[in-house]
């Protein structure tokens, strides 16, 4: 590459929701502050990112604790990235968090990480697969004992064939991680959804977009990765940083 990552890809972290699964320790915190290993869990996505070189990076967090967010992370100057901050009013589900990122975009693909997961590859590698695509996006995939937990993605040769929000029955064990690389046409496509059952707009549903249009590439995550939205998976989560520390 000849351009720094920073000049053509830009970083977006997505840390609102309401986290009630963590009850009541987010009755007075975000989940991503919770302590993981000796960091905040939020560190994690941060430290992703600028390990491959990007240096905008814009946070989105719900209304209730975003003083604490940014009262933590400040400018970006501690992590050698610049932070941008926006809110998002009602957890009205993951695209719809991405989409306040159309602004701060302008055009550029970004690289999304959902505030939530940890995972031990350096997101390097990824990166500079999906910035040789130049559009269309990309996501990594990751084979997992509990898929019905996840988005699960059906695949064949380097295609992906559907991806289904928790299945009942899932066709594979391929769960679809937090980590999403998209182009400037996400915004249209956002602007296209209707909510799920679950009264959200469903990252899932852009995804089959993508699928549909053929610009979908995907790849399988080496290393261990993990979300940490429950109890049982923060205390999975702990055990595997220290374990084996995220590259
Ligand atoms: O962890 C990977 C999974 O994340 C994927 O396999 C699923 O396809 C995807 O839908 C998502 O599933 P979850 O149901 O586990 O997502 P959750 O609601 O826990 O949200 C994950 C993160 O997304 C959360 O830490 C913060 C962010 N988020 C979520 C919502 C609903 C927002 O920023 N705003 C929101 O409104």
């Amino acid at each position: 590459m000849n351009n720094k990552p920073s000049d053509i890809i830009k970083g977006v972290i997505l840390a609102g929701g309401t986290a009630s699964r963590l009850r009541p320790l987010t009755n007075v915190t975000n989940k991503h502050l919770l302590p993981v290993g000796r960091k905040p869990m939020i560190y994690y996505p941060i430290e992703k990112m600028t390990g491959a070189g990007i240096e905008d990076i814009l946070i989105v967090t719900g209304v209730d604790h975003m003083g604490d967010v940014v009262g933590l992370l400040g400018s970006g100057k501690d992590f050698n990235c610049r932070f941008t901050y926006k809110v998002q009013d009602q957890a009205g589900g993951i695209a719809q968090a991405l989409s306040l990122a159309e602004d701060f975009a302008h055009g550029v693909p970004v690289a999304v990480i959902l505030g939530d997961n940890i995972f031990e590859d350096s997101m390097r590698p990824y990166l500079e697969k999906y910035l040789k695509q130049k559009n269309g996006s990309h996501i990594l995939l990751k084979p997992v004992k509990d898929p019905q937990r996840f988005g699960v993605a059906e695949v064949k040769g380097d295609k992906v064939l559907s991806i289904v929000e928790k299945p009942k029955n899932p066709k594979s064990d391929m769960a679809v991680t937090g980590i999403y690389f998209y182009d400037g046409e996400v915004y249209d496509i956002i602007r296209t959804l209707k909510p799920s059952g679950r009264g959200e707009l469903e990252i899932t549903d852009v995804n089959n977009e993508y699928i549909r249009r053929k610009t979908m590439t995907w790849s399988s995550m080496t290393g261990w990765w993990s979300d940490a939205g429950t109890f049982e998976s923060l205390a999975h989560v702990q055990k595997l940083v220290e374990d084996k520390p995220p590259k």
